[in-house]
């Protein structure tokens, strides 16, 4: 059981704009009731927005590796999340602090500490999210997903299988092709291996955005999200059935 350390509400307004850049969105919070007052740092948190509730990370603090910053930020990234919520008012329960707030020599050490961030209070925080999502009723892309034959797609001939691709999910030969080759320079060697990443990588990402059939990956683009994907399942089943 995790306790609530502390709990605010919050306005979502612009911040600098460069969330998407590092490959995060991030939602900059004007506080509204209840100033946390907690040291900087980056903290697990639940997001309760429009009665659902999410799993996320908080950053307090001044980004110094930006260092044009002077006030004290409160920024929210918000796990399997991708709408737009400017002006909107999230409700957040502080969990735990993960870390204190870094000052980074580059971005791409930020990004790749933010990514163990993610693993660490995924896990941490999974068990509040499910009971959360079994409250609710499969999406529509969820239902669609449990139809898919794995298996059987697995083995398909390579045409068929890279032509499935794009009738499905709108990725044409080229895209699946930097997929494919993301997964084996990763050391997935295997055909029938790599092909469940695939799957699952895309999956995913629908499931994510809900923008089906044409599959975007985000702000950051495909390679931040096949690299945030691969840390994710890092510790997933898939990697020892593969
Ligand atoms: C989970 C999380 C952890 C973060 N950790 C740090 C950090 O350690 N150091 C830092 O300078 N900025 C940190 N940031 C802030 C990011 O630099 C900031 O979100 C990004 O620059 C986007 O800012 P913007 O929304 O104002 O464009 C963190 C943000 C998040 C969401």
């Amino acid at each position: 059981m995790h306790t609530i350390l502390t709990s605010f509400s919050g306005k979502v307004i612009p911040g600098k704009q460069i969330g998407q850049t590092i490959g995060f969105q991030t939602a900059n919070l004007q506080i509204t009731s209840g100033v946390p007052k907690l040291s900087h740092g980056v903290y697990a948190v639940m997001v309760n927005w429009q009665d659902h509730s999410y799993v996320g990370l908080m950053n307090i603090g001044t980004q110094p590796t930006f260092k044009d910053n002077s006030k004290t930020s409160y920024e929210i990234h918000i796990l399997d999340f991708n709408k737009n919520i400017y002006h909107e008012t999230l409700h957040v329960k502080i969990y735990f602090q993960i870390r204190k707030e870094g000052s980074f020599t580059s971005i791409s050490g930020l990004v790749k500490q933010i990514h163990k961030d993610i693993i660490h209070v995924r896990k941490a925080l999974a068990p509040l999210s499910q009971q959360n999502h079994n409250q609710l009723p499969p999406t529509k892309s969820e239902n669609k997903r449990v139809k898919y034959d794995i298996n059987s797609l697995i083995h398909l001939p390579d045409l068929s299988f890279v032509q499935w691709f794009d009738t499905e999910f709108g990725i044409n030969r080229g895209v699946f092709n930097t997929i494919d080759a993301w997964f084996y320079q990763k050391g997935v060697k295997q055909i029938t291996k790599r092909r469940r990443y695939i799957l699952k990588f895309i999956l995913n990402l629908d499931r994510h955005n809900g923008k089906k059939p044409k599959v975007t990956f985000g702000d950051g683009g495909l390679i931040p999200s096949l690299t945030n994907f691969w840390e994710i399942t890092t510790e997933d089943k898939l990697k020892q059935h593969a």
